[in-house]
């Protein structure tokens, strides 16, 4: 949703910010753009289309000076054009602003600013005009924080000014982080953009406003002259590197044998305290967007089966629905890789004024939920870069299954288990693997719809791999209840039909839904254990009973790439996507 990057040191500023735009593309790439301050003037670049084809173009670099801004856009107002890229000037052409987030007020605050005209049909180019107006009276710091008092949404702002020798910066409700090295601030919406130059970090709060030149100081709009402490990042750069591989999404698909590993090593003391919490809550509700969704559908199989426990799996986009619900003793768990998505900060939110315990499962350890958060598992699976989730996907899983097993009084047993899938996984993640999914990949290329099925644990697996599949390769893929194969779905199955099939052990009941399937001619593709006659394509996982989901989504992972690369798709970055959602 937007990334943002701001430097103000002794380098030349316009390699650093695209070297910092390249690493934040995955937050948005429908446009991109860069102001810096050069000799007391504002040189703003900017255009539609990725980093790449807009350097190509305009020649970010050849800007010089050592003091800029610069934006990814994901549109939320305003279509995608040069124009409604980022930075946007103020009249003068002497402010430049780049906004993260909505302003939920802008179009009051332009008709409130009479004589100024506005170029784009964005939100955000009002925070530039809104400085400009009261650069009237006051100078450019203190003209920046008035108007950011005005606003009202969520915003990340970073804002330069052509004769003053600082960077101003401010956040909302969306990320912005600074990194501090002996000589110059960096200010991303998020880390990877800045690591090969520091690792120390301040985590900026909501409402924080910074200035930035020789030196910075923070002022939060409601408690004055803040100081905030200077953190190490343990992220080594080479993990947002791609490592030899062609893209992030394979990169991490690869991983996730070490990732998993990484998600289960947690104290303890920690998982007992917080299955003791379940355990004695009142109503648990399990909350999340896309992936981190499938993952709470997973949990509840999981907390059912192994906890013999009932917990509400919610989209967080539809919690505010079951809000009445809560009440003092109710617990939530809210996944997120990010930590940051607009849904699921309203809906904890919603859950903190009913005094409610929140428990987050995240991926980024300094996020805007972990701070909302009593308690927070982090899944440890480093830098996800690919805007498709996957190997936060099966961390997120391992963490419910891990809770699941300690609630039931059986955590040896589960982190036995846990441990064993290492593995596999590899296994599973081998080039063999990947080559035999490739050739599978070139027969599906040109189908419209591929349907996929499963029953109990294997029906959250079902909905992650069509969401994996339509949302990289653009082949629309939905995913049925096996028992609800009869009640409708059953009618678009013709001659050819692409079917994927999740087998549990000993499932006899999705056997049946294939046979059902295969009589109308579809083409049966199962995952499981053991070649079963109805099947076309055979994909061997291993035999696993609850942690079956973890492995068996990790195939359609890669058949989802392959499909991506095959069809000449980027698959790090599909089309109207981004990875991080901090709008509603
Ligand atoms: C976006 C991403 C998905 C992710 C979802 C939730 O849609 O593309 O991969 O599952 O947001 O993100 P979160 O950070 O809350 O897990």
């Amino acid at each position: 949703m937007c990334g943002i990057i701001g430097y103000i040191g002794p380098e030349r500023a316009s390699g650093i910010l695209l070297k910092g735009l390249k690493s934040l593309e995955y937050r948005g790439y429908d446009s991109a753009g860069m102001a810096v301050i050069d000799s007391g003037r504002i040189i703003c670049k900017k255009g539609a289309g990725k980093v790449e084809e807009i350097n190509k173009k305009v020649d970010f670099p050849s800007i010089e000076g050592n003091i800029g801004i610069a934006h990814n856009r994901w549109a939320t107002h305003g279509k995608v054009n040069d124009v409604n890229a980022h930075p946007h000037l103020d009249c003068s052409g002497n402010i430049a602003v780049v906004h993260n987030g909505i302003i939920e007020n802008f179009e009051e605050l332009k008709k409130e600013l009479k004589g100024h005209s506005f170029k784009s049909e964005t939100d955000s180019e009002v925070i530039a005009h809104l400085i400009e107006e009261e650069m009237k009276d006051l100078p450019f710091d203190k003209a920046f924080i008035k108007a950011i008092s005005k606003l009202k949404g969520s915003y990340a702002v970073l804002a330069i000014e052509a004769k003053s020798n600082k960077v101003m910066a401010a956040r909302k409700g969306s990320p912005l982080v600074v990194g501090v090295s002996s000589d110059a601030f960096f200010f991303s919406s998020d880390i990877p953009s800045f690591i090969d130059w520091t690792k120390k970090v301040i985590y900026l709060h909501d409402y924080d406003v910074v200035e930035a030149g020789k030196e910075i100081k923070i002022y939060n709009l409601k408690d004055g002259f803040v100081s905030r402490p200077i953190d190490s990042v343990e992220w080594k750069a080479e993990q947002i590197k791609k490592d030899g591989f062609e893209h992030y999404m394979l990169k991490e698909i690869v991983e996730q044998s070490d990732t998993i590993r990484r998600a289960i090593q947690q104290k303890r003391e920690l998982v007992e305290r917080i299955a003791k919490q379940l355990k004695e809550a009142r109503g648990v509700f399990l909350i999340g967007c896309g992936s981190s969704y499938h993952a709470c559908l997973t949990g509840s199989y999981l907390f059912s089966k192994v906890a013999k426990m009932h917990v509400n799996p919610v989209l967080a986009s539809e919690f505010k629905n079951y809000k009445h619900f809560l009440k003092k003793e109710s617990m939530i768990i809210a996944i997120s890789q990010s930590g940051e998505t607009a849904d699921v900060l309203e809906a904890v939110r919603a859950a903190k004024e009913k005094q409610s315990k929140i428990i987050s499962i995240v991926n980024r350890a300094a996020s805007s939920l972990t701070r909302e958060s009593h308690e927070s598992l982090l899944m440890n699976a480093g830098p996800e870069l690919s805007v498709l989730s996957t190997k936060t996907y099966t961390s997120q899983v391992a963490l419910m299954a891990m809770l699941a097993y300690t609630i039931a009084g059986r955590y040896d047993e589960g982190m036995a288990k846990l441990k064993k899938l290492y593995m596999d996984i590899y296994n599973l993640t081998s080039r063999n693997m990947r080559d035999r999914l490739r050739a599978l990949a070139k027969r599906l290329l040109n189908e419209e719809h591929i349907y996929v099925l499963g029953r109990s644990l294997q029906y959250p697996t079902a909905l992650e791999a069509a969401l994996k599949i339509k949302e990289v390769s653009y082949i629309h893929a939905e995913a049925f209840a096996g028992g609800e194969l009869k009640h409708g779905p059953l009618a678009l199955i013709k001659k050819g039909s692409p079917v994927i099939v999740f087998v549990s052990k000993d499932d006899k009941d999705i056997i049946a839904n294939a046979n059902e399937v295969k009589t109308r001619g579809a083409y049966v593709i199962g995952v499981s254990h053991k070649n079963y006659d109805i099947f076309d394509y055979w994909i061997k996982t291993p035999e696993s009973e609850e942690l079956g989901p973890i492995l068996q989504i990790i195939p359609i992972q890669i058949l989802a790439y392959q499909l991506a690369v095959l069809k000449g798709l980027d698959p790090d970055r599909p089309r109207n996507l981004a990875k991080s959602v901090t709008v509603k």
